[in-house]
């Protein structure tokens, strides 16, 4: 088999567009495909500020920038997919849409073509008959932002072929990422470990153990975590965060992976984190201050 020269990347969201700045940067050329021409703008545009941010902190070059730029093309037909040797699928964590569009690029894609999907919590095998290539399918999971972070998890599920495999932890190095091999179960290596870290502390707040602050002091100094968790809830996106348990929970029964009622009703009240400006932290006002939950 051939090594992976063109890229693919169906979503330009804020992983789709980080994987396809990734992927130009370290010299693939990679074609993004979006919903509508507006989208396929603001993908590219959020592209162009990361790279200025990185060009201002003296991470990128004005040359890096260049490259980068030159090797990304936008579209919102899927047929430009047809010569891609890899297709990595960043769209919303459902999985007809996902499902939908694996049969659409099984049609499209040449035989040999790899896909990859980053999905969060879905297991992959749920996607390889849709794809029509269950032996060419894996999960690529990168970590918000990107750029940035350094790793990324591949997925293989019982039907992955060794070869996929083997091909696509050669494409993750030579993003400079480092990969880390995992089983088709739900959360992965991370999730499956972060998932109802996080969960506990906000069941630790509801049991009045101790307050957003201190919890998040506790586990910055005590345990040399970057953020505390509630920091980091309020990052990845309490909705996000739900999302997943619920799949987690209905995959393995256990309490542990169910959301409290505290994360479902903030979700409910609109409380998303810095998304949409208040979760377990209010964002309205610098230095953000914690939100009043009425516990
Ligand atoms: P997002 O909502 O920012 O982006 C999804 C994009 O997909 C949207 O721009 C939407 O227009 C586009 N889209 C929907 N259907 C499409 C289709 N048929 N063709 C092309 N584009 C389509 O979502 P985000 O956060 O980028 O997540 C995408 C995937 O990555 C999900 O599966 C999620 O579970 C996974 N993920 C998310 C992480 C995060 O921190 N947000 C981390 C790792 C994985």
């Amino acid at each position: 088999m051939v090594a992976i020269r063109k890229v693919g990347v169906v979503g330009g969201g804020l992983m789709g567009s980080g994987i396809a700045q990734v992927s130009a940067a370290a010299g693939f050329p990679t074609v993004v495909r979006e919903v509508s021409q507006a989208l396929c703008d603001k993908s590219r545009q959020s592209i162009e500020k990361v790279l200025g941010k990185g060009i201002e902190r003296g991470k990128v070059t004005d040359a890096q920038r260049a490259a980068t730029l030159e090797n990304l093309s936008f579209a919102t037909a899927v047929e430009k997919f047809a010569d891609a040797d890899l297709i990595i699928e960043a769209v919303v964590e459902d999985l007809e849409v996902k499902n939908a569009l694996w049969s659409e690029l099984n049609r499209i894609a040449g035989p040999e073509a790899i896909f990859a999907s980053n999905t969060s919590s879905l297991t992959i095998i749920a996607m390889a008959t849709a794809s029509g290539r269950a032996d060419r399918m894996l999960g690529l999971h990168f970590f918000n932002p990107v750029p940035l972070m350094k790793l990324v998890e591949v997925v293989r599920t019982i039907t992955t072929s060794e070869e996929t495999e083997r091909r696509v932890l050669d494409f993750v190095r030579a993003l400079g990422k480092e990969p880390i091999r995992a089983k088709d179960s739900s959360g992965f290596v991370v999730n499956l470990l972060l998932i109802p870290y996080m969960l506990d502390a906000i069941n630790a707040l509801e049991a009045n153990v101790a307050s957003v602050e201190d919890i998040d002091k506790g586990m910055q100094l005590g345990a040399g975590h970057p953020m505390g968790p509630f920091t980091l809830l309020d990052f990845v996106g309490l909705d996000t965060v739900q999302k997943i348990a619920d799949i987690m929970f209905a995959e393995y029964r256990e309490k542990r992976y169910a959301p409290p009622p505290l994360l479902k009703r903030m979700v409910l009240a609109g409380m998303l984190g810095r998304k949409s400006g208040k979760g377990f932290y209010d964002y309205s006002v610098e230095p953000p201050r914690v939100s009043a939950l009425g516990l």
